[in-house]
């Protein structure tokens, strides 16, 4: 029997300020990771930081390709989960780089979810002043957003993503097919992402994920394959684009944080131990700033009743009454507080009585509004309370 001989990738670009670089997209992608990366990094020498339950299952076919193609790597392996966020383990990953040796030209490669490539990715910004990096996504969330535009760091006690910096990876490599050992919960959080680009920039790809969304999230077979190669494709073109327009977000990078603010301050709430995923969060935002945008910017209810209904479709949270019955403060004072000081809502006009919120328009049109009067997201949160 012939093995089966990989399509080449679908490659996208994505120029940032500060570099330019391919997001390589494709199924058993993985397997090709040394060939790919051969030629593009500085030397052979690899620092692995890779997600411990995803390298139990992946780990040997990225480490065969890595090794068939010249390179050597030191391997350290960390559990997911926001706790491994930390200055804890910060320092210990660096202090292990340190006593390994590695130098100016080793590459560190982030094989895991969002937690692991936040995470690598500020190690090797801040390992000797900086070192190369790749991004090896393997949850939904991070092959569709937080792998690409360059976004590391760690959690501080004040609060989620406090502590980081910008640094681009040098390459992003996508393997679908890598989603197959996902839990369905973490690819729907990750789908909530997906769904937010029709949302702020897209309102065909909107329509699209109506029709073929929940279909590419729930059945295998090459049709589902297929469907989900599309969904991650147009996603990174619309992060590459903004990221390519924004790279520091002074501007549409902003938009991105849309559903985030009552997302977060969600989570927050809710202490990050597994009861809410970011991408739930996400969906619940979402939700919530749709009918925010109905009250100030004329956006036509059908659109945040078509959300609704395609959240609901897929299995995606729509309001967060389910959790009033946790042990959570999830009162409005309390969440309206939480909203107040959240990185991304540049909500600093929390005490003059108002907040940021990105907003829509229209369907696939976004914008950040700076004056969001506190009394109507007091009055939007009460409905929920109920
Ligand atoms: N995840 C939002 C951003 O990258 O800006």
């Amino acid at each position: 029997m012939h093995p089966t001989v990989p399509p080449s990738p679908i490659t996208l670009t994505v120029e940032a300020a500060s570099r330019s670089y391919p997001i390589w997209l494709g199924s058993q992608l993985l397997s090709q990771a040394g060939e790919r990366l051969k030629g593009l990094l500085p030397s052979a020498k690899l620092l692995i930081i890779a997600d411990t339950a995803v390298w139990e299952m992946h780990g040997e076919t990225l480490a065969n390709s890595l090794t068939a193609a010249g390179f050597t790597y030191h391997l350290l392996q960390q559990p997911a989960g926001e706790s491994t966020k930390s200055f804890a383990v910060l320092e210990s990953l660096l202090e292990a780089a340190l006593a390994h040796g590695i130098d100016r030209k080793t590459t560190v490669v982030a094989f895991g979810g969002g937690v692991i490539g936040d995470l690598a990715g500020f190690c090797a910004s801040i390992l000797l002043r900086g070192v190369p990096f790749v991004q090896i996504p393997t949850t939904l969330l991070a092959m569709v957003d937080s792998s690409v535009g360059g976004k590391t760091g760690i959690n501080s006690r004040q609060g989620k993503n406090l502590i980081g910096c910008f640094t681009q990876p040098h390459a992003v490599l996508i393997d679908p097919s890598l989603l197959a050992t996902l839990p369905q919960r973490q690819r729907l959080a990750g789908y909530a992402e997906v769904v937010k680009y029709g949302l702020i920039a897209d309102a065909d790809f909107f329509g699209w994920l109506e029709e073929n969304g929940a279909s590419a999230l729930a059945s295998e077979g090459e049709q589902a394959a297929a469907a989900m190669l599309h969904l991650i494709q147009q996603s990174c073109a619309h992060k590459a684009s903004i990221v390519g327009r924004d790279e520091q977000e002074s501007g549409d990078r902003a938009w991105l944080n849309f559903g985030h603010t009552l997302g977060h301050a969600l989570e927050s709430a809710l202490g990050y131990r597994g009861t809410l995923l970011h991408g739930e969060g996400v969906a619940i935002g979402m939700v919530f700033a749709s009918d925010l945008s109905t009250a100030l910017t004329g956006l036509p209810a059908s659109v945040g009743a078509r959300l609704r209904q395609h959240l609901q479709a897929v299995g995606l949270p729509t309001s967060y009454q389910h959790l009033l019955a946790s042990d959570a403060d999830l009162s409005v004072a309390n969440l309206l507080n939480l909203m107040g000081h959240d990185k991304k809502a540049e909500a600093k006009q929390h005490h003059q009585g108002t907040l940021s919120f990105v907003l829509l328009d229209q369907l696939g049109q976004a914008r950040l509004k700076k004056d969001v009067p506190l009394a109507l997201v007091a009055q939007q949160l009460e409905k929920q309370q109920a």
